[in-house]
């Protein structure tokens, strides 16, 4: 028998080991919501949505049935018009870039810093110096090709680092634009602003920010879920409509919204969940150091933390030329791995329509074939990691599966 059938298999993510540790209260919560018939709404989702604006030090936390809902909701909330053009990252999950043309709006991009993955604000500025142009009469901001109005800029807190918001905030401010934080991958992720002179959480900086709870985040629901923090008054009743088919009162509908509630059992479920984020985002940092000695001084390359920044490593990625190779390898061995994201969004058929090819974005475009998550979630032991980087640097020193004999085999990060 070869040795890696012999061996446990090592989970890209495991779902199972939180819900054992509280596995007693998550069926109590289960029980009184069957015994009480208490399923939408009620005070399972006002407590959560207190205790989880308090979390990311916001005003409000409003509950919404996903990260996709949350971030629709945001934007329309926010202002975001139809016909608009709103500017976010190539390399994201694609409900980023859903939620803005379901708000009627055109979504656009600008590439990312090879280093965090996120929004390259230098990019950033030169999008809105070479693209576009303000209109004197109004002080409004206009895509130039296509004459449509921009009006807002969502950075994506990826893998768990939050974007360099103070210099993003300042451009937005620069030109009226709304920035909305996709904080889908970032639950108690924060960020050093020195024109504030705090540290910040992360779904406490724009005028909102969209959360996901999709089971395998740092804070997952059993099911889906999400919501919006904001510490702006009017948006977060406004969202508080929108999630409920516009009504603030039962049938008086002011406005057309949506059916985007959190229900109460996800609500309840993710409160004794909330309880344990501190310490499992702390367990998360821990892993991500000890991986960080395991690798040493080898030249896999590692995640980068902004000095500015404190990941909550939702993912833990590193770099490889020959990912394919190494992915297959690592799955013979038994350890699971994933991909986030193989194909940056403005090549993917589905935004074909914007125009852009290959070569638009060439840092999103590089690092694409070259990221792979490895095993990232708190439970993961000092074991599971050993043999995760003994497999990844064994698999480095072989010339013939790695290709080292004839090209470098990890890519430099600059
Ligand atoms: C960056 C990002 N944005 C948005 C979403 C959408 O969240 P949901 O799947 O809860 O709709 C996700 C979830 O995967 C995400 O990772």
């Amino acid at each position: 028998m070869k040795s890696a059938e012999k061996k446990k298999a090592i989970p890209f993510l495991d779902l199972v080991a939180p819900h054992e540790e509280l596995k007693a209260e998550l069926c109590d919560i289960f029980r009184t919501a069957l015994e009480t018939g208490a399923f939408v709404g009620g005070p399972q989702v006002e407590a959560f949505e207190r205790e989880f604006a308090k979390f990311c030090e916001a005003r409000h936390c409003i509950g919404s049935g996903s990260g996709t809902d949350a971030l629709l909701f945001a934007l329309i909330a926010a202002g975001v018009k139809d016909g608009d053009v709103v500017v976010t990252v190539p390399n994201t999950f694609i409900a980023t870039a859903e939620a803005i043309s379901l708000a009627g709006a055109q979504p656009d991009f600008v590439d990312v810093d090879e280093h965090t993955y996120n929004m390259d604000v230098q990019k950033l500025r030169e999008y809105f110096e070479t693209k576009c142009e303000v209109d004197s009469a109004t002080g409004r901001l206009f895509h130039r090709k296509s004459g449509k109005p921009v009006t807002a800029v969502i950075p994506v807190h990826l893998y768990g680092q939050m974007a360099d918001m103070d210099p993003i905030l300042e451009l937005a401010e620069k030109y009226q634009l709304l920035v909305i934080e996709d904080a889908c991958q970032a639950h108690g992720a924060s960020y050093y602003s020195a024109k504030a002179g705090q540290w910040k959480r992360a779904g406490s900086m724009g005028i909102a920010a969209a959360f996901s709870f999709y089971p395998g985040k740092n804070l997952g629901a059993c099911g889906e879920g999400g919501a919006v923090t904001t510490n702006d008054d009017t948006v977060a009743r406004r969202i508080r409509m929108l999630r409920d088919h516009g009504q603030a009162q039962k049938y008086y509908h002011d406005i057309e919204g949506y059916n985007g509630r959190l229900d109460a059992i996800q609500a309840g479920l993710l409160r004794a969940k909330l309880r344990q984020l501190a310490g499992w985002n702390r367990s998360r940092r821990e892993a991500a150091s000890r991986y960080q000695e395991l690798f040493g001084e080898s030249s896999v390359v590692l995640p980068t933390e902004a000095p500015n920044a404190e990941s909550v490593y939702h993912l833990y990625v590193v770099r490889v030329q020959n990912r394919e190779e190494l992915q297959k390898y690592l799955a013979d061995e038994k350890i699971g791995t994933g991909i986030h994201y193989p194909v940056p969004l403005h090549l993917q058929n589905a935004y074909k329509a914007l125009g852009y090819e290959k070569g638009s974005f060439p840092v999103a475009e590089k690092v694409a074939p070259e990221i792979l998550s490895l095993p990232m979630f708190p439970q993961l032991t000092a074991e599971q990691q050993q043999r995760v980087a003994a497999a990844v640097l064994s698999f480095a020193s072989e010339p013939a599966l790695s290709g080292a004999g004839d090209r470098k085999y990890f890519s430099a990060a600059s």
